[in-house]
């Protein structure tokens, strides 16, 4: 049973290693425990951005969805095992043995989970790259594969998420980002959901950025989403 503060990820998506710890700092008395170090932050600041979250008590997904030749992504996903690091990532079209090669450069105790079809990304835009399925045939197709590889889990909307749980069963993670609070405006995300929608289609995880990065009162948010979050575990007991 995963605790509802353990359920929010919160994606450090700044710039300057100061801003991340004090996110975290803000975050630590909700019990907030994991932190999401993407793209921008550790092309900014590298390895240390981790190692800041770490000492400040965080553990650390480690977004950088890998996409290689396999030798290369072993490579990277044990350099991210070293780091400590308790999740990281790859993209599943990087295929099979991509995904063999990155479990076997990983250490024990690392979370490896699949990227299938960004959230970012709706039916017109995968035409565009000429997958034929709609969206939610092709998240299946990559996070049945992604379980046939090893992997722990993958990354999908919640609007999928009820699908997988069916396909893939439970102990299989899912971690959905394109969270949304019913009020927010629209940005570059496409398949959003709000947090009680994605908790109670099957995820494990919600990864949220912009909603409490922008927020005036980040912990505010933060709290509503893990309040939403011990709601629907409560009514779920009952
Ligand atoms: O600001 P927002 O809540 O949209 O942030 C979502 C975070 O999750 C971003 O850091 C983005 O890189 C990441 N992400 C995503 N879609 C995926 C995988 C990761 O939005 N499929």
């Amino acid at each position: 049973m995963i605790r509802p503060e353990d359920r929010l990820i919160v994606a450090l998506d700044v710039d300057k290693i100061e801003d991340a710890v004090g996110l975290v700092r803000t975050m630590a008395p909700l019990g907030i425990t994991h932190f999401k170090v993407g793209l921008n932050l550790f092309t900014r600041a590298g390895p240390a951005a981790v190692e800041a979250v770490h000492q400040a008590g965080g553990r650390v997904f480690l977004d950088l969805k890998f996409h290689d030749i396999p030798n290369t992504v072993a490579g990277a996903v044990q350099a991210a095992s070293r780091m400590g690091v308790w999740m990281t990532n790859v993209h599943i079209p990087g295929g099979s043995a991509m995904m063999r090669a990155a479990l076997s450069g990983r250490g024990k105790d690392l979370l490896l989970i699949g990227v299938t079809v960004l959230t970012s990304m709706a039916e017109k835009d995968l035409t565009e790259l000429g997958v034929r399925h709609p969206v939610e045939a092709q998240v299946l197709s990559l996070a049945k594969l992604a379980q046939a590889a090893g992997l722990s889990g993958v990354v999908a909307s919640a609007r999928e998420a009820v699908a997988i749980r069916r396909v893939c069963g439970e102990g299989f993670l899912i971690v959905t980002p394109g969270i949304r609070p019913k009020d927010k405006a629209v940005d570059d995300q496409q398949r959003t959901g709000t947090p009680g929608e994605a908790i109670r289609a099957g995820a494990d995880y919600l990864v949220v950025g912009r909603p409490i990065l922008e927020a005036p009162d980040p912990a505010a948010v933060a709290r509503r989403i893990i309040e939403e979050c011990a709601e629907l575990k409560v009514k779920d007991a009952t």
